[in-house]
């Protein structure tokens, strides 16, 4: 496995890899999660193909300082991790390549990033865009692959990617969860153990507002107060926010006609979780 740094030899180890190239960005922290997309890729690209990772804290899509310094960093442990999944590729850079001093290019989605995560994180998508695109091009992926339970993020790379006539299909995988039901995500580390312990609450407040949904109920107000009621009766966490969209267009609905997606963020103090349920009728 190449573990790579400079852009130089990146170029050239890309030029050199075979196909299919199947790229795992991530942010590193690596879980079972990861371990998932690493395998997915491993499939898609074949035992002759390419598996790329890029393990890269991204500064530019954290909107809270305190966020970006607390984010997990375990670049030895996750080098062994990619190595056991078989990637063939791991491009780790600086902060400074990435960046060079007096960079003035960002990259926008105007729709679907003013929703959700993008109403209470600002900027967080311009900073994903931008780093996921520089990724794109650096390591033209036939293939990239991310995971669904950043359903808002995933949708945001689809725009990007056919709004942007680039060349690469993208690739979701399903939500990784702890037994409890706790969506698998780099953060989870940062939880105290009262904290882990009241967390699975997340999925058991979608599932119960789902539940709503399927046996029949069209009105937005009591699926959200169903979800609502089972986070508020945590006195650890705090909600940012929760929220019925289509789940095409992340708007809100005044009827569940369409495909829906509940969606929420919270808060246990410092660290941030997300999760969503597609809403079935
Ligand atoms: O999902 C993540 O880990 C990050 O947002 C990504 C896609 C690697 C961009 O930094």
């Amino acid at each position: 496995m190449d573990v790579i740094e400079q852009l130089a030899e990146l170029r050239r180890a890309v030029a050199a890899a075979p196909r299919p190239l199947v790229l795992v960005p991530t942010m590193g922290a690596l879980h079972a999660g990861h371990l998932a997309l690493l395998a997915r890729a491993r499939e898609i690209a074949g035992p002759a193909g390419t598996v790329a990772a890029t393990i890269f804290v991204n500064p530019t899509q954290f909107d809270r300082p305190q966020d970006l310094d607390g984010y997990p960093r375990s670049l030895d442990r996750d080098l062994q991790a990619c190595r056991s999944a078989g990637a063939n590729l791991v491009f780790t850079p600086s902060s400074d390549s990435m960046y060079p001093p007096g960079h003035s290019t960002l990259v926008r989605e105007t729709s679907l990033s003013t929703r959700l995560c993008g109403a209470t994180r600002p900027g967080h998508f311009d900073g994903v865009c931008t780093i996921v695109l520089k990724l794109f091009n650096l390591i033209t992926p036939s293939h990239a692959i991310f995971g669904e339970k950043d359903f808002q993020q995933l949708a945001i790379i689809r725009r990007l990617v056919r709004d942007l006539d680039l060349k690469v299909e993208i690739v979701a995988h399903p939500t990784v969860r702890e037994p409890d039901g706790l969506a698998l995500s780099s953060r989870n580390v940062r939880l105290s153990p009262q904290q882990r312990a009241d967390a699975p609450r997340i999925r058991q407040a979608l599932l119960a507002a789902a539940k709503l949904a399927a046996d029949g109920e069209t009105d937005p107000a009591p699926i959200l107060a169903t979800a609502r009621v089972h986070l508020e009766a945590s006195p650890l966490l705090k909600i940012d926010y929760l929220e019925l969209v289509d789940s095409e267009s992340l708007q809100p609905i005044d009827t569940l006609d369409r495909p829906a997606t509940l969606a929420t963020a919270v808060f246990y103090h410092d660290t941030r979780l997300i999760d969503h349920v597609s809403l079935k009728r």
